[in-house]
């Protein structure tokens, strides 16, 4: 049986949860794939920094999942940024505690940012992911087409791919829970 996830907005004081859940899903997601000394390097109150500054500028969604009153995951996204032709929206980030995870709270969160996205008016959604990811399977299992698209990045001078998937056709209400 799925355990209970609570999908709701974030608001102002999530961004502090948020970069928890962000900088340790870096640290524990990316382990082996990026260099361990930038992982270490990466750092809560920047993150907290980073993400306050982007809730303020209010130019995207932001979601969380909750269990049990504390912040357990969340995902962010807008509107498609440049690279990802034929589709109107973008996931940028989705992170959820590893104590949480193969619970149900990923494809909650994801499942309610394509209605919210659908419901604002988005037709599609895409998302890049590193090459080397496992977490990639996730976005498999909920139905995302793997794009013939590519782009090299770097982090802490490790040179790595990331490859894309899609979702074309969005529609409102939360699909996955
Ligand atoms: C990817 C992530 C958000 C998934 O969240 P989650 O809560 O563990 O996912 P769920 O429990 O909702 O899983 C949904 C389905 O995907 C599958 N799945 C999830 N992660 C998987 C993985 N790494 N490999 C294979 N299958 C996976 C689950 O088994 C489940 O399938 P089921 O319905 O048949 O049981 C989470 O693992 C995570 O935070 N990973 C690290 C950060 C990361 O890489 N984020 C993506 C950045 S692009």
């Amino acid at each position: 049986m799925k355990t209970e996830f609570l999908i709701r907005d974030a608001i102002a004081l999530d961004m502090a949860g948020i970069a928890r859940v962000h900088t340790e899903g870096w640290r524990t997601g990316y382990a082996g794939i990026m260099p361990e000394e930038f992982l270490r390097g990466r750092s809560v109150e920047k993150s907290r920094a980073l993400w306050e500054k982007k809730f303020a500028e209010q130019s995207g969604l932001i979601l969380v999942a909750e269990r049990g009153g504390g912040i357990c995951g969340f995902v962010s996204g807008g509107k498609a940024r440049e690279g990802l032709p034929g589709f109107d929206s973008e996931l940028y980030a989705i992170y959820v505690d590893q104590n949480a995870r193969g619970l149900g709270a990923g494809a909650a969160l994801l499942g309610a940012f394509f209605g919210r996205q659908a419901a604002l008016g988005a037709r599609s959604c895409a998302l890049w992911v590193l090459e080397e990811n496992p977490s990639r399977k996730f976005y498999e299992k909920l139905g995302g087409e793997l794009l013939p698209l590519r782009k090299p990045c770097q982090f802490g001078g490790k040179p790595l791919v990331e490859v894309a998937y899609g979702w074309r056709a969005l529609r409102a209400g939360s699909l996955f829970s």
